[in-house]
C-alpha cells in the first residue's frame, strides 16, 4: 500500500487523474475501473480537462463500474448509469460499446453477476481501479462483513450507507435497499488500485483501513494486501492516522507516493 497525503480535495483529484492519464498514455486500450460517489467527481473533471485541453484519448478504453443500485433504471437520476453519463462519459470520447455498469434491472441477477465477472476476465482484467470509501469502511457496496474473497453479487445496504446516500434522494425511504457490486476479490484482482478519501468524515475509515487490522468488518483494510494500492487522501481524511511522519510530510510537493505502508 502506498499512502499519499495531499493538501486538499483538488490536489487529491489532480494526483489521481495524473496517475490514470499516465497509465492511459502508455496503454491506450486501458481497462479502467470506475467508481461513483462525490469523491471521484474531481478526478473526472480533471480527466475531462485533460481530454479537452491535452487531447487525452479515451476511444480505446474499456470501463467497468463497481456497482449499481438494484431497481433503478439507467435513466433514473440517482442511478449510477446516469451519474457516470453526467459526470464523465458524455464529456469524453469513451466508446459506449466498451462501457460496463452493473444492470440494476437484470431479471436474473445471479446470471448477470457471473456474466460481469466473465466480461472483466475476457477483457484481460482491470488495469486501474478507482475506489472511494464509505464512512463505515466499505468499498464499492461491499459493506462490513463482506467476504474478503467475494465476487460480483447482490448485497443489502447497511442503515449507515442508506443514511449517508440519502442526501442524493428526496428521503432515506427512496434509497434502494440492494445493490449489485463487484466483490472484494474482484476489486483485489485489479492490477492497480487508487483509493481516494477526502474530509474529516472519512478520517476514521481511513485510519481503520490503513492502520487497523485486516478485517471483513472494514472491507477497505484488505488493500493492505495489494501490491499496488495507492491511497490518496487529503489532510482532513488523514487526520486520525497515528503515524507522526504522515503529518510531517504533508505540504511537500506531491509528485511521488510518499509512504510505503
Ligand atoms: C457509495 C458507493 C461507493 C462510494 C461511497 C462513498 O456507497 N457505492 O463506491 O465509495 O458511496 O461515497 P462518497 O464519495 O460520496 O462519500
Amino acid at each position: 500500500m502506498l499512502l499519499h497525503v495531499v493538501k486538499d480535495y483538488e490536489a487529491m483529484s489532480r494526483e489521481a487523474a495524473r496517475l490514470v492519464a499516465d497509465r492511459l498514455r502508455s496503454k491506450p486500450s486501458l481497462v479502467l475501473g470506475l467508481a461513483t460517489g462525490s469523491t471521484p467527481l474531481g478526478v473526472y473533471r480533471e480527466l475531462i480537462r485533460m481530454h479537452i485541453e491535452e487531447g487525452l484519448d479515451f476511444s480505446k478504453v474499456t470501463t467497468f463500474n463497481l456497482d449499481e443500485y438494484v431497481g433503478l433504471p439507467p435513466q433514473h437520476e440517482q442511478s449510477y448509469h446516469h451519474f457516470m453519463d453526467e459526470a464523465f462519459f458524455r464529456h469524453v470520447n469513451v466508446d459506449r460499446r466498451y462501457v460496463h455498469i452493473p444492470d440494476g434491472m437484470a431479471s436474473d441477477i445471479e446470471g448477470f453477476c457471473d456474466w460481469y465477472e466473465e466480461e472483466i476476465r475476457r477483457h484481460g482484467g482491470i488495469d486501474v481501479q478507482i475506489l472511494g470509501i464509505g464512512a463505515n469502511g466499505h468499498i464499492a457496496f461491499n459493506e462490513p462483513g463482506s467476504s474478503l474473497g467475494s465476487r460480483t453479487r447482490i448485497k443489502t445496504l447497511t442503515e449507515r450507507t442508506i443514511r449517508d446516500n440519502a442526501r442524493f434522494f428526496n428521503s432515506a425511504e427512496e434509497v434502494p435497499r440492494y445493490a449489485i457490486t463487484m466483490g472484494i476479490g474482484t476489486v483485489m484482482d485489479a492490477r492497480e488500485l487508487v483509493l481516494l478519501a477526502t474530509g474529516v468524515e472519512k478520517a476514521e475509515a481511513v485510519r481503520a483501513a490503513v492502520e487497523g487490522p485486516i478485517t471483513a468488518m472494514v472491507p477497505a483494510s484488505i488493500l493492505q494486501m495489494h501490491r499496488r494500492a495507492y491511497v490518496i487522501v487529503d489532510e482532513a481524511a488523514a487526520s486520525r492516522l497515528s503515524c507522526q511522519y504522515v503529518r510531517e510530510l504533508t505540504g511537500l510537493p506531491t509528485t511521488e507516493p510518499r509512504l510505503r505502508r
